[in-house]
């Protein structure tokens, strides 16, 4: 039988290149795809079994020709990682509907697209879909108003698709990482931010892209065969916090 193949979105940097090497260190082949097609070429460079795919995952006719693509080189697909995500942080009052429309566009109608396009290649392989939420769709916080709401609503989708697909034995999963000093958490993070989540943090520092990687590479594995419609929050303990934590510190 000829290796898994796994189609990650978002994959030429972050939590998506990280999720990407893992597979292919675990013998999976790689269809890496992302819209930023100079940072994409750079990253797959040297991967052995990996396979650049230049799509924007907001278009559907992107997202139709990403699959043909990624079927006509590997003839099967086993798993798809919907990692590609933008963040824009900003006030209620001062997200427009252009900011809105941005970030739903990637981080929701992104993960809609591309699973509807992998269902037949995932029904015969009985495989696994993955979605990149947040924490920020598990719990609310300031400036999140589209981002949160995206997430949340890919928490959601996750649900949707674990029941709706399970009659095919399609498994649907999300992933909610905390934060990582990626460089989408880098252009939003502030210092603020940043010391607000080490107050709310348990473990008191950031995650790795490898740390969140091992949580969807479990996913998407074997390994997970009778797991469906969950959340797992990669997070260092953020949801399982309430009050207290500097005070204990202190
Ligand atoms: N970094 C964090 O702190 C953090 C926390 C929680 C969730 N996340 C989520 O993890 C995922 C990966 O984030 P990251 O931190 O690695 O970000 P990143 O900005 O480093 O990488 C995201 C990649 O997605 C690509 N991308 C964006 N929009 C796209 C589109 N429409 N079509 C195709 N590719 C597109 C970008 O070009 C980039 O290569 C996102 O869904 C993000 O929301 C990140």
């Amino acid at each position: 039988m000829s290796a898994p193949v796994a189609l990650v979105t978002g994959a030429a940097r972050g939590i998506g290149l990280a999720t990407a090497r893992g597979f292919l260190r675990e013998g999976w082949h790689v269809a890496m795809a992302d819209r930023d097609g100079d940072e994409l070429m750079r990253a797959a460079e040297g991967l052995e079994g990996a396979l650049p795919i230049i799509a924007d995952v907001s278009r559907p006719d992107q997202v139709a020709r990403m699959m043909a693509e990624a079927l006509a080189h590997y003839s099967r697909l086993d798993a798809l990682v919907n990692n590609a995500g933008v963040a824009e942080f900003g006030p209620i009052e001062v997200c427009d509907f252009a900011m809105w429309r941005r970030v739903m566009e990637t981080n929701l109608d992104g993960v809609f697209l591309c699973s509807q396009a992998a269902i037949p290649a995932l029904r015969e392989s009985r495989g696994a879909i993955v979605n990149i939420a947040s924490i920020s769709g598990l719990r609310a916080s300031t400036l999140r108003v589209a981002y949160g709401t995206s997430k949340a609503a890919v928490i959601q989708l996750t649900k949707q698709q674990a029941v709706e697909l399970g009659e095919y034995g399609i498994r649907a999963n999300c992933v909610a990482p905390g934060p990582v000093n990626t460089k989408l958490a880098l252009a939003v993070h502030t210092p603020e931010i940043r010391a607000a989540y080490h107050d709310a943090l348990p473990l008191n520092r950031y995650g790795s892209e490898e740390e969140i990687a091992e949580a969807i590479l479990f996913l998407c594995s074997p390994r997970a065969s009778y797991i469906t419609g969950q959340v797992l929050a990669a997070d260092g303990g953020f949801e399982a916090t309430g009050v207290g934590l500097p005070a204990l510190r202190a």
